[in-house]
């Protein structure tokens, strides 16, 4: 636990807030698509008018009065990844940092650190708060995605240099003691290369991306595995590869049927972000090998192409519509891969929480956003719903 506090009272003043709120729609037209130029019309709309629809299904999740709200601006970029709602009253909130430099760091994990921060709404006072919980000490090593897990959150550890097996996942408790401990840290004796991001199934398999980005952002040493996306089913024997040949797989989800499996792709500064780059959202049927198992990833197919920046963080709502951070906010997709809408955010959206009753917690680094947006818009994943 560090001693830094990070609260921001001015911009928890309701009224402040509530004058920062963006309420624009607008309508993509099917000439816009078809001869415009989409990102001009795009970058004349997003200081206004976040909210883009492109079908009608996505007016109907937008709701009478969707509203982007700034309610956190902190002094370092604390809104990147993880993004948990884990209780609605207090809203509670927690995210992992993206790597800034920190005196504290050394050169094992390149001079930069990261941090677990909780960020709370309180509706009796008005105020937003939030609070570094974790920094980034073993075995927690640069902490990136996380799920609901038991009493806590398991996070992924990208590790550091000199300890290989510093990567793997890692089980935060949020209870009294919160103690991190390692769920696994390698494949068949391999090191693992820097998980990215994880998802706990219904029956507590634990699916995680484990792409070669660390060794990139020389954080990690020399990778000993390719890109893959494995299965552990933990307390058994069981962990394998379930989907391989994608390049820096990143964020991933079920379906709320887990029937099928999402996996964005490709790692923003490692390739260009133009369309010319290769950065689709793949899906996969999830063959069932019978509960507690981990599955089988089948019929890889390209489910999307973000048309801004890459996908990262991932999450479906509870009908199934896929929802994605990209370089120009969130994308909403239908099941079928269709782009409904998007929700424009400026600097683009590494991941974000679903709450409850249509409110999402939007992660643009040093700033923090609440989208409301249909009241009926629900998370597959319930907040405080404990797996594993
Ligand atoms: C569309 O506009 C953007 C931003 O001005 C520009 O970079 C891009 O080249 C334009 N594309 C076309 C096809 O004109
Ligand atoms: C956040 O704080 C910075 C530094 O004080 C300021 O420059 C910026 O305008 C603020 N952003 C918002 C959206 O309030
Ligand atoms: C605070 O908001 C939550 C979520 O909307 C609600 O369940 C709770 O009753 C509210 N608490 C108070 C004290 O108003
Ligand atoms: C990184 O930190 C080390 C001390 O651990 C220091 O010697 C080195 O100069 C720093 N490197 C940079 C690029 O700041
Ligand atoms: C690297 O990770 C290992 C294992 O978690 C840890 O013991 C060690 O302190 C870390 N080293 C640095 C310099 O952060």
């Amino acid at each position: 636990m560090l001693a830094i506090r990070a609260s921001n009272a001015m911009l928890a003043l309701p009224a402040l807030v509530a004058a920062q709120s963006l309420t624009g729609i607008f309508t993509v037209t099917p000439e816009a698509i078809a001869v415009q130029n989409l990102t001009i019309i795009e970058s004349e709309q997003v200081a206004t008018s976040p909210f883009q629809v492109h079908s009608p299904d996505f007016t109907t999740l937008l709701g009478a009065n969707p509203s982007l709200t700034v309610v956190f601006n902190a002094t370092f970029p604390a809104f990147h990844e993880a993004g948990i709602v884990t209780s609605l009253d207090p809203l509670t909130f927690i995210s992992s940092s993206n790597q800034f430099a920190s005196p504290d760091a050394t050169q094992a994990t390149n001079n930069k650190t990261i941090v677990v921060s909780r960020t709370t709404f309180s509706n009796t006072t008005g105020q937003w708060s939030s609070d570094i919980i974790q920094s980034s000490t073993a075995p927690l090593v640069l902490a990136n995605g996380g799920f609901q897990y038991q009493d806590g959150i398991l996070f992924t550890a990208q590790g550091n240099l000199t300890s290989p097996s510093s990567a793997g996942l890692v089980y935060l408790p949020l209870t009294a003691d919160q103690q991190p401990s390692v769920v696994i840290n390698n494949f068949l004796g391999a090191p693992l290369n820097s998980p990215n991001d994880v998802y706990v199934s219904t029956d507590g398999v634990v699916y995680f991306t484990d792409p070669q980005i660390g060794f990139k952002q020389n954080i990690r040493p020399q990778p000993t595995l390719p890109d893959y996306v494995l299965g552990f089913a933990q307390g058994t024997t069981d962990v394998r590869v379930v989907a391989d040949g994608i390049a820096y797989p990143n964020g991933l989800v079920l379906s709320p049927d887990e029937k099928t499996a999402y996996v964005t792709a490709a790692e923003a500064g490692l390739v260009p972000e133009g369309l010319s780059s290769s950065k689709s959202i793949y899906a996969f049927d999830i063959v069932s090998n019978g509960a507690g198992e981990v599955a089988r990833f089948a019929n890889k197919r390209v489910f999307a192409v973000p048309s801004s920046g890459i996908g990262d963080g991932i999450h479906c709502d509870e009908t199934g519509n896929v929802w994605v951070g990209t370089g120009d906010g969130v994308s909403v997709y239908s099941p079928s891969g269709r782009l409904l809408g998007k929700i424009l955010v400026e600097g683009g959206v590494a991941n974000f929480g679903f709450a409850s009753d249509g409110r999402l917690l939007v992660m643009a680094e040093k700033l923090l956003y609440l989208l409301q947006v249909d009241g009926a818009v629900q998370p597959a994943v319930k907040v405080g719903e404990r797996r594993g």
